[in-house]
Order: structure tokens, then C-alpha cells, then sequence
């Protein structure tokens, strides 16, 4: 009798071996492994899902989410930008009015009204004020308390280069990424902020290749006083996993800015990109799992990690580990059917076309909304890192430096400072990334296509653009 296809595996039984197993079969009846189209993206069985969430609320299940409000509209309002749908001035409106309630008084946003402030939620508030925000009274923008938020930032950081993620709380590498990307949208970059950062984030690294979520402390906490700073590297706590490891590395990303301004004689740290690409590599799926990524070793595949997993690929060809696939001039984005080659672009390290078939053919709900994996329900927060993962296999959007030089030489100011430098660097840095006409692949129908999403910030290029030109004065080449 034929046995059932399975990856490989050592007949060594444990309970994680089993779930293997299952999540394979599953996964088999709902991906086809022989040629034709992949099911059709249900956009407007997604909108409904995602806008049933927001308005009419969740299940009183969901209670222990309350501190997540921000996240809720994030996650909610990135994938209508993600879909290409339109948000009208009433409802972005009382977006905008909902977020400026979780501003706590002293810097910084809660979770919701009256909570303390975070840096988790302060990144969702102020991305999803990118999408909905606008200049001038009531639009949200120069509602924000920028001075407090730079005292609160401050405030949570520690002299070995982490962040707290909030007063008397935990280090972990995702309040990094969150503190980043909001001093970068927001104009808030300094030297000061950013210094010993660098060395955080290497230490993060684990022996695997991947990121953990913090790292042994090295300075002994005194009593009374400043804390000791001890001279011995700190090793990584815990195990290196998908989300970490893209907030760890669009961190690294971030800091290149700061890093290129550094005095050459002071060596800079570095990371080991070679296992880092290795593990990434290997958190895609087998065969059988057909290209979706798993978020740490001997786990099952998860669509949300279509996007931390699957958007370190971006990241790491701005770094020049790898180059960006073959570009052909067409000005007509691809549509591939499942029986057709990709012969144009370089699946070697990661397979788009595979990613894209796991999250249209297995992420998806029939219900609406997008999921882990079958047969869990989908959720806002699968829904949008689904979708911002068929975005990145989609769209081969790359770090320009013909970009970089034209946004520069519309810099307003000469930088007088060490600060103003940084702040230039950052923003021409941030805003050099473009997607080359006619490179998209789009699996399936045309209307599968995402609009393109930022490598580092996940927000589309004009509410980057947007809210970034606002903060730093600038005007932003066509
Ligand atoms: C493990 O969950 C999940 C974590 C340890 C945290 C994951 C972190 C992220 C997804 C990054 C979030 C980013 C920001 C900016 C807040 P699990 O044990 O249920 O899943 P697993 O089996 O797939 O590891």
C-alpha cells in the first residue's frame, strides 16, 4: 500500500512529531500538489471579517486583549491599505479621535484609555495615525506630545542598550523595533537614543542563526545608583524565533544610518549573517508544508510568519547578503497560474510562489478572514500578517540608492549637527526603498495583488511617505 507522503523525518515518535504529521495531512487536502489555480483571494469576505471585529467587538474571550486596542485598529487598518481599500474622512475620524484617548499624559500611548504607557502599543497607535492621521487641529499628527514621548522613550532605556518595553516591565527586542520605527516616522532620532543599541541587537543572536527576544543583562544592578556596567559579552536568553528575528533585523536595518556615521576607527558590531540566512531559509516549510514559514525549529508552519519570516528576505537584500531577484523590464506586473515556470526570478532561497499558494489556499478561512493554518479560526492579527506576507512574495521592493540620492538633494537644511546628519541619514534611508515597475508576481488572478508594503515599517510608501515629509519639514521627490 502507498504510504501517505510525509517530510522526512527519523521514526524517533515524540508529541512534536505527531503534530508534524497531523499539520501535514491537513495541509495536504487543502493545497494542491497538482497544477492549477490556487483559490481566488475572498477580499471582500476579508473585509467584512476584519470590520465585524472592529465594530461590532470580540468575544468576551477576548477580554485579557483589552490592553491591545491599538493593535486591534493596526492590524485592522494596514490590511484595508494592504487590500487598496479606501478609509472615508468620518471613520478615519474617529480612528484618529479613538487613538489620541490612549496617549498617556506623560508620553507615550497605553493600550487604551487610562493605561499606562507602552512601547508596543505606541507603535500601533502611531502607524495606524500614518494611515489615518493628517496635518493641522484634530488630525492627530500635532496631537502627538513628541517631547514627552522622547522622555518616556528615555525613560525605559537601560545603559547596556535595551529598552524597557514600559516602566517596571520587561527588555524585549520587540519594544526595540517599536521605539525605532516611531522615533523614525516621527522625527525623534538622536545620537543619545540610539547609542549601545547596536550591540543589544547582536546580542540577541543565537547560536542558531536567528534572533531571541532579549539577552542577559551586563551590568549588575546596584541597590542605590547608577547600574554597573560588566565587560563580559551577554549571552542570548532563550530561543531564537521568527518574530524576534524580523524585529531584531529591521532594527539593524534602522541603525545602518547610525552606524555608517560612527568614527571609522571605533570597531561597530556586526551580525553573523550567514546562519542567520541559513535559519531563515530553514523556516520554510517542507515540501509537503508547500511554503509557509515556521517561527522557531521542530514547530508547525503558521501563516503569520509569511510576513516575520518571510519579509527578512527584503531586509536582508538591503544589506546586501543577497541579491534581489532578476529584474525584467515589463511594465506589466506577472500573473502566474500554478502550472507555470518561474523562470524569471531566483527562487533559490525562498519560494514565492510557494508562499503565496500556502496563505491563498490554506490561510484563508472560508468564513473571511486569514489564519494561522487549518482549522483554526482566522483573526485580525493572522489576517493582516497574512496578507502583508502575500505583499512581500509578491512585490520585490528594494532599497534604491539612485532613490536615496534624489531624496537627499531635496534635503531643505545643510545638518549642522551630529543630530541633523543622523536625522537626514534616517529619513532619506528610510525612504529610498521602491518597488521596480513590472517586477510583482502575483500567483493566480490579478486580483490577488496586495499593494506593496514597506520592508522595515509595514505601512504602504505614501503614508510612510506622508507622515514622514510632515515630521521632517521635507518635500519627497516624485
Ligand atoms: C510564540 O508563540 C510567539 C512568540 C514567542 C512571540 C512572537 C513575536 C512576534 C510574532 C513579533 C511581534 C512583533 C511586534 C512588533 C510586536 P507560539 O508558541 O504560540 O508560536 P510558535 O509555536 O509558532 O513559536
Amino acid at each position: 500500500m502507498a504510504q501517505p507522503r510525509r517530510s522526512p523525518h527519523d521514526y524517533y515518535e515524540t508529541e512534536t512529531t505527531d503534530h508534524q504529521a497531523e499539520t501535514e495531512i491537513i495541509l495536504l487536502k487543502h493545497i494542491p500538489l497538482s497544477p492549477g489555480s490556487p483559490s481566488p483571494l475572498q477580499r471582500d469576505a476579508h473585509l467584512q471579517f476584519l470590520v465585524r471585529n472592529l465594530i461590532q467587538g470580540l468575544p468576551s474571550r477576548y477580554i485579557s486583549q483589552d490592553a491591545s486596542q491599538p493593535w486591534l485598529l493596526f492590524w485592522t487598518l494596514q490590511s484595508f491599505s494592504l487590500m487598496g481599500v479606501a478609509i472615508d474622512p468620518n471613520n478615519k475620524q474617529k480612528a484618529i479621535d479613538t487613538i489620541m484617548a490612549w496617549q498617556h499624559p506623560k508620553g507615550g500611548f497605553g493600550g487604551g484609555p487610562g493605561q499606562a504607557a507602552h512601547l508596543l502599543p505606541t507603535y500601533a497607535a502611531v502607524s495606524t495615525l500614518a494611515i489615518v492621521g493628517r496635518p493641522g487641529p484634530g488630525g492627530g499628527w500635532d496631537q502627538i506630545d513628541r517631547e514627552k514621548m522622547y522622555e518616556f522613550f528615555m525613560s525605559v532605556k537601560q545603559p547596556d542598550g535595551a529598552f524597557l518595553v514600559a516602566h517596571h516591565a520587561e527588555v524585549d527586542v520587540r519594544g526595540t523595533y517599536c521605539l525605532l520605527v516611531t522615533a523614525h516616522l516621527l522625527d525623534m532620532l538622536t545620537p543619545e537614543l540610539l547609542e549601545g543599541v547596536p550591540n543589544f541587537i547582536k546580542s540577541c543572536q543565537t547560536y542558531e542563526g536567528g534572533f531571541s527576544s532579549a539577552s542577559q543583562p551586563y551590568f549588575s544592578p546596584e541597590p542605590e545608583g547608577p547600574p554597573t556596567l560588566l565587560d563580559s559579552p551577554r549571552p542570548p536568553l532563550g530561543e531564537a524565533h521568527g518574530g524576534y528575528t524580523f524585529c531584531s533585523l529591521a532594527s539593524w536595518v534602522m541603525l545602518q544610518p547610525y552606524l555608517s556615521l560612527q568614527e571609522p576607527s571605533v570597531q561597530q558590531p556586526s551580525l553573523n549573517f550567514k546562519t542567520l540566512l541559513r535559519w531563515l531559509v530553514q523556516m520554510q516549510g517542507s515540501e509537503i508544508e508547500l511554503g509557509g514559514f515556521k517561527g522557531r525549529t521542530n514547530k508547525l508552519v503558521d501563516g503569520c510568519y509569511s510576513w516575520w519570516v518571510g519579509g527578512c528576505f527584503a531586509l536582508l537584500s538591503s544589506l546586501g547578503i543577497i541579491g534581489s531577484h532578476d529584474h525584467d523590464h515589463d511594465h506589466e506586473p506577472t500573473v502566474h497560474q500554478e502550472d507555470e515556470a518561474w523562470d524569471d526570478i531566483d527562487d533559490s532561497l525562498w519560494d514565492r510562489a510557494a508562499l503565496q499558494r500556502y496563505i491563498l489556499c490554506a490561510g484563508q478561512h472560508p468564513a473571511g478572514g486569514l489564519r494561522d493554518k487549518p482549522p483554526k479560526p482566522a483573526d485580525s492579527y493572522h489576517t493582516l500578517y497574512c496578507l502583508a506576507g502575500l505583499s512581500t512574495a509578491q512585490h520585490n521592493v528594494f532599497l534604491s540608492s539612485t532613490r536615496r540620492d534624489a531624496i537627499l538633494g531635496c534635503w531643505k537644511i545643510l545638518p549642522e549637527s551630529t543630530q541633523d546628519q543622523l536625522r537626514r541619514a534616517c529619513f532619506t534611508h528610510s525612504l529610498a526603498w521602491t518597488e521596480e515597475e513590472g517586477t510583482s508576481h502575483i500567483l493566480g488572478s490579478k486580483s490577488n495583488r496586495m499593494n506593496a508594503t514597506h520592508p522595515v515599517f509595514n505601512l504602504t510608501m505614501t503614508h510612510t511617505e506622508g507622515i514622514m515629509a510632515h515630521f521632517y519639514k521635507q518635500t519627497i521627490p516624485p
